[in-house]
């Protein structure tokens, strides 16, 4: 079957399964390789991307079900320049990532929870990414980075 999408403001479309997952699609279909596969179990939050503007699990979601939908992955989030998005960059400042896997999905949670709530607590944060996991850096400093992503001291938590 097809299905017609709209991925970081273009229109695309690609002949799916009726199984193909989001994930799927945006990877293999699109070369969209940036929207990570941590788990099999929907645990891991490294796919998380934003459909229609909300943090969605991309290996939950079958790509048939989303004919015209808005989809924003990691590569969207940028600015117009090239330059890295907000988010982003307050990952890069704050020692967000390690490896770097689990990031775009913990860039993409983020950036919808201050979609949503532009100035989060620290409780906040924490409770809003308990669905990503992240193997390396023990979230002190993703934290900071959602903080000074938000325009909110990151410093006002206390060095780990
Ligand atoms: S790949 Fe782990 S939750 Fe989707
Ligand atoms: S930075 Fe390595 S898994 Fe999070």
């Amino acid at each position: 079957m097809k299905v017609s999408i709209t991925v970081n403001g273009k229109a695309v479309s690609g002949e799916i399964e009726g199984r193909t997952l989001l994930v799927q699609f945006l990877r293999e279909g699109l070369g969209l390789t940036g929207t990570h596969v941590g788990c099999d179990t929907s645990q891991c939050g490294a796919c998380v991307v934003h459909v229609n503007g909300k943090a969605v699990k991309s290996c939950t979601a079958f790509a048939a079900d989303l004919e015209g939908a808005k989809i924003t992955t990691i590569e969207g989030m940028n600015n117009a320049d090239g330059s890295l998005g907000t988010v982003q960059q307050a990952f890069q400042d704050h020692h967000g990532l390690q490896c770097g896997f689990c990031t775009p999905g913990m860039v993409m949670s983020s950036a919808a929870l201050l979609a949503e709530n532009p100035k989060p607590s620290e409780d906040e944060i924490r409770h809003y990414l308990e669905g990503n996991i992240c193997r390396c850096t023990g979230y002190h400093n993703i934290v900071k980075a959602v903080l000074a992503a938000s325009g909110q001291d990151a410093d006002q938590i206390a060095a780990e």
